[in-house]
């Protein structure tokens, strides 16, 4: 991967400036392209597949606006980059200095700034994805990342050429999610 599309995705003026708690900036990026390490990970990785999310995915009914036959394909999707998690050239892993028992805000410290590296990621014309799969086995994979005690892993973003198009995602109608004054009553603007 050339060097210039990963300084690029990281350009401060994307990733860095987005909002976090009280500006106190606790984010660390880990930039991983040490092939061994990547391997370790996917190992879990994989695991975490075999025997919890593929199952789960493949006894689900399909999501919201999503149909059966395009929820298969996703599914063939998911197994596909869950194989081939470690060939991407570049993982960017978002970190946080949580402290050793982070709570349920301490992610929205972090996911503004993920969201901005996927963005400007797909700008450039690279494949990425965020996911947090990992967490499945969180000390394992911490561990192989080579994570200190009171820093913790939001999400590893891998990096690499995508090999089809992104298309147009599915998402379900903004009526069903959207309540107005009362939880459950559709929001009238709609
Ligand atoms: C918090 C979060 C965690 C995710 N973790 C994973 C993951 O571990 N592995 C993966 O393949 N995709 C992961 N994804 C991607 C979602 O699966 C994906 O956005 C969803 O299936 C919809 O697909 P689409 O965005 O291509 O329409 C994650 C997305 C989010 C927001």
């Amino acid at each position: 991967m050339p060097k210039i599309l990963l300084i690029r995705a990281k350009d401060p003026a994307r990733g860095i400036c987005a909002p976090n708690g009280g500006n106190s900036q606790k984010w660390r990026f880990l930039v991983i392209k040490d092939p061994e390490i990547k391997q370790a990970v996917q190992g879990w990785y994989k695991k975490a597949f075999d025997e919890v999310i593929g199952p789960r995915y493949l006894n689900s009914e399909p999501p919201p606006g999503v149909t059966k036959e395009r929820y298969l394909r996703q599914h063939s999707a998911v197994a596909y980059l869950t194989d081939h998690f470690h060939e991407a050239p570049v993982w960017i892993v978002a970190c946080l200095v949580d402290g050793p028992n982070p709570n349920r805000a301490a992610g929205s410290s972090i996911y503004p700034a993920v969201q901005n590296v996927v963005l400007a990621t797909r700008a450039l014309g690279l494949g990425t994805t965020l996911r947090t799969r990992h967490l499945l086995y969180e000390r394992e994979t911490e561990a192989a990342l080579g994570l200190p005690p009171g820093v913790h892993s939001y999400a590893i973003v891998p990096i690499g050429y995508p090999l089809g198009k992104f298309g147009p995602v599915g998402r379900g109608p903004l009526k069903e999610i959207v309540y107005q004054d009362h939880w459950g009553s559709p929001y009238q603007g709609l």
